[in-house]
């Protein structure tokens, strides 16, 4: 997918290889997600390492010898948008209960568990979707804890009628007659509602349960427990080779080039790429993080006007996205060159990267890659990928830790294409990034203030090329529109439009217009995605 990238969108990247192997870290416990294709899957595996258990997300086919082959202390079971009785729907390989491990079945990883092991799955009448009522019976060992009458989260249709023989229901809600069930003595259990969501309050209780009390895991890992293990990795894997790393400003690769900068120190050399199509000061935020603060050895090409002139008279939105990523590569290539001898290419490849160019793991794809702006996968380098074990969240944490500035820990994506894909429906000129540039400016500023940027997935303004007609002291105008896009995300695949304050808001647009000569009109996007996506172009 294109970043989904994940959000990380931000980072010039190499396609991630089709694997997802990942290298798991020693002596911690750990608990394998099985993913059947569920919308939150890559949720429950990031909750369990919220919990201070190491995680990793494997596709449903993987089969119980791969799973075995990684020892994990537990087994979870996620949810999935088919019904057990669908056609061609994943099944369960049964040799996985026989690991000798316990098992959560979850939604439709519940009505799996249920079904072979005897219990009865129909479709309900009515589906349950969004906030339940449950009804706790029984605590039992998996809902030890938690009140009888609570709320959680729902999405399913079929439903569980009967737990499997031996096993005892735990609790019901309004469309489910059985929401929870254990077997204690096989070391099974299932739950219909979805703990990994914020909306089901006990949720990371009942995980931590499970985890805890049930398999009985150490919590002992955490993002920041990775860094001298990957220190280690990398300078096993580079011995005293020269390393080099495209910067991007993003925080993926600039948590990427620190970790790699404290293993092999100046053995790395930067690269850092300023196309012209950054945010404002952006390129001198970098500099003055990497060079300055530090003290990594960093080349920093202003090739502005190259990719300006690489970008006149280009319009239609993939034609900018391609002239940008072919410029972008012949600069890199032309850079690498001049530091003969570098055989290794640290990439911020992240662990969501990984999963979904894993494939085959039965989820719908809702986005592709956006590898435009990256490095192609023919270039002669090895690749150092020293976060290919993390999510997005758990990179910051390593940032922090590494004392990086809160600026560029905390920076939302930012696309690699830059500013040139938000001018939309005409040519990216250098007037017209100027101006996108300075409401961005204007907007990140005003956010910040409100103290909004972190609750932000992404907040950001967009410039159409139409002008309209306005007036200002007594004279007509006739300037540019300017368009707020602020989303809240999880992973970028799916966003809501931010319900920014209207007194922000008109701050925002008060000071865009008095301060922007060219500007006389702000409008505010209010599309989710789906069906809108984030980005205009
Ligand atoms: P959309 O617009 O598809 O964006 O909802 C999802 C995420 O991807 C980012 N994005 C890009 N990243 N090159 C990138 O590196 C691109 O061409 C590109 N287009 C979108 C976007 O900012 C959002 O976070």
């Amino acid at each position: 997918m294109t970043e989904v990238v994940t959000a990380s969108n931000a980072a010039p990247e190499v396609v991630p290889e089709r694997t997802t192997d990942v290298a798991a870290p020693a002596a911690v416990d750990e608990v394998v997600v099985l993913d059947f294709g569920g919308q939150y899957s890559q949720l429950i595996a990031r909750r369990v390492r919220e919990s201070g258990v190491y995680s990793e997300l494997l596709p449903h086919h993987v089969g119980a010898e791969e799973v075995a082959r990684r020892r994990p202390k537990g087994l979870i079971l996620s949810g999935g948008p088919a019904s057990v009785y669908a056609d061609g729907a994943p099944k369960l390989d049964t040799a996985l209960l026989e690991l000798g491990i316990p098992v959560l079945g979850i939604c439709y990883g519940m009505q799996l568990l249920a079904v072979s092991l005897g219990g009865r799955v129909e479709g309900a009448e009515v589906g349950e979707f969004g906030r339940s009522d449950l009804a706790v019976r029984e605590t039992g060992r998996l809902l030890a804890g938690t009140p009888p009458e609570q709320t959680c989260w729902m999405s399913h249709r079929d439903t569980v009628f009967a737990p499997p023989p031996g096993s005892t229901a735990l609790a019901s809600s309004t469309a489910s007659p059985v929401a929870a069930f254990e077997d204690v003595g096989r070391d099974l259990y299932g739950i219909q509602f979805h703990p990994e969501v914020v909306h089901t309050p006990y949720g990371q209780h009942v995980l931590t349960t499970f985890l805890e009390d049930i398999c009985g895991c150490e919590r002992t890992w955490s993002a920041a427990s990775i860094i001298d293990e990957q220190i280690e990795r990398i300078r096993r894997q580079v011995g005293d080779g020269h390393v080099i790393c495209g910067l991007s400003g993003g925080v993926d690769s600039s948590v990427a080039a620190l970790l790699v900068h404290r293993a092999v120190g100046d053995q790395l050399t930067c690269v850092f790429v300023d196309h012209g199509l950054m945010r404002k000061n952006e390129g001198d935020q970098v500099i003055g993080a990497f060079r300055d603060r530090f003290k990594i050895p960093l080349v920093a090409v202003d090739a502005e006007d190259r990719f300006l002139r690489r970008l006149a008279g280009v319009t239609d939105p993939e034609a900018k996205r391609k002239a940008i990523g072919a410029e972008f590569i012949r600069v890199f290539e032309e850079e690498a060159a001049k530091l003969a001898g570098a055989r290794y290419l640290v990439q911020g490849t992240l662990y969501s990267d990984v999963i979904e160019s894993g494939g085959g793991t039965g989820a719908a794809t809702i986005k592709s890659h956006h590898n435009v702006g990256g490095l192609p996968d023919d270039l002669e380098f090895e690749l150092v990928e020293p976060l290919r074990t993390l999510f997005k969240d758990e990179v910051r944490k390593v940032g922090e830790e590494l004392g990086m500035p809160e600026r560029l820990v905390w920076r939302q994506p930012f696309p690699g294409p830059g500013l040139a894909i938000r001018i939309v429906g005409g040519e990216a000129t250098k007037e017209r990034l100027d101006v996108l540039r300075d409401a961005d400016a204007i907007l990140q500023d005003e956010i910040r203030k409100a103290g909004l940027y972190r609750e932000l997935w992404q907040s950001f303004c967009v410039l159409p090329d139409i002008r309209t007609v306005g007036v200002q002291g007594d004279e007509r105008t006739y300037g540019h529109v300017v368009v707020i896009r602020a989303v809240t995300s999880d992973d970028a695949m799916t966003a809501d439009w931010a319900r920014l304050p209207y007194d922000l808001l008109e701050q925002i647009a008060s000071r865009m217009i008095a301060e922007l000569r060219e500007v006389n009109r702000v409008v505010l996007d209010i599309t989710s995605k789906p069906p809108g996506t984030i980005e205009w172009e």
